[in-house]
């Protein structure tokens, strides 16, 4: 998601999903982790803490309490699209978010990185509002089922990005509009891990899952799987400790090219969850 970086790199990996509850082994003895704990519900069973259950989409209350609109810092970014709340939609009955971009006009252009970018579109993000932060000792999993186009000019993404500062950032999945999907982790804006595969079947749902765990008090070993299997392995250096957003957003055009589609492109998120565990 950052510009520099998925301009200039792409290699081929990516995440999957299997119950993440069933994925993770914990003894009952051990401690929860302490940075994720603000909106977590402890499991004693499994020494597991839920920081955003997989039903966060299965009634508006739910969602409200895990998730807001937009982006964390406001409706632009790197792309043309302009989030706007009436974009994410929720299916509550099928516990899915559905973000539509909608082409614009007569849209004031935004400000990036020291460029104008044109608006052609609106669109929608919404993000967790727990931060994400892989503490000393501990694994966080973050999984989802995903439905996401590789149009040219589509730019869906599930991803992480540092609260202070940057990096940390993950892309634990991003689809830049070229028929792949990618799989990133960013030391700074020029040493990145990028991973590129072919996307199967875009109109399906895919589970991506993402297990980041601490390795050393210092660097987070991010495992990527797609559809259960494992992708690719990335180290991200000095992670540990670094609070991050959760982001899911239907960019436009940016790095997946222009012009965009002319007709509306949706992106739907489904049972995506987030649990943090003692490594
Ligand atoms: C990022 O830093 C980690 C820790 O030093 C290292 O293992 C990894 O290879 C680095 N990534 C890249 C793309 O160089």
């Amino acid at each position: 998601m950052h510009a520099t970086v998925t301009a200039v790199v792409s290699v081929l990996l990516a995440c999957h999903g299997s119950s993440t509850a069933a994925a993770v082994a914990a003894t009952p003895a051990q401690p929860l982790p302490a940075g994720n704990a603000a909106a977590a519900v402890a499991d004693a069973a499994t020494a597991t803490t839920t920081i955003i259950p997989a039903s966060s989409f299965g009634t508006q209350a739910a969602f409200d309490a895990a998730w807001d609109y937009n982006y964390p810092w406001g409706t632009d970014h790197n792309g043309g699209a302009r989030m706007d709340k009436s974009q994410s939609v929720l299916d509550t009955e099928a516990n899915t978010l559905t973000i539509t971009a909608t082409p614009a006009t007569g849209q004031k252009p935004t400000k990036h990185g020291g460029k104008t970018i044109a608006i052609h579109y609106l669109s929608g993000a919404v993000h967790a509002r727990e931060h994400i932060t892989v503490d000393r000792g501990t694994t966080v999993e973050l999984a989802g089922d995903f439905r996401a186009t590789v149009t040219k000019g589509t730019w869906p993404a599930f991803w992480l990005t540092a609260v202070d500062g940057w990096p940390p950032e993950v892309d634990m999945a991003e689809w830049k509009g070229s028929g792949k999907i990618s799989f990133n982790t960013f030391n700074t804006s020029s040493q990145v891990a990028a991973h590129d595969v072919a996307y199967p079947s875009p109109g399906d749902f895919h589970t991506i899952r993402c297990v980041m765990r601490d390795e050393d008090g210092k660097d987070v070993n991010v495992q990527f799987y797609m559809d259960g299997k494992l992708v690719t392995t990335q180290v991200g250096k000095g992670f540990t400790g670094k609070a991050m957003y959760l982001i899911i957003n239907l960019q436009m055009e940016g790095s997946s090219g222009s012009p965009g589609p002319k007709t509306d492109t949706e992106y739907a998120a489904r049972g995506v969850s987030i649990i943090a565990y003692k490594s």
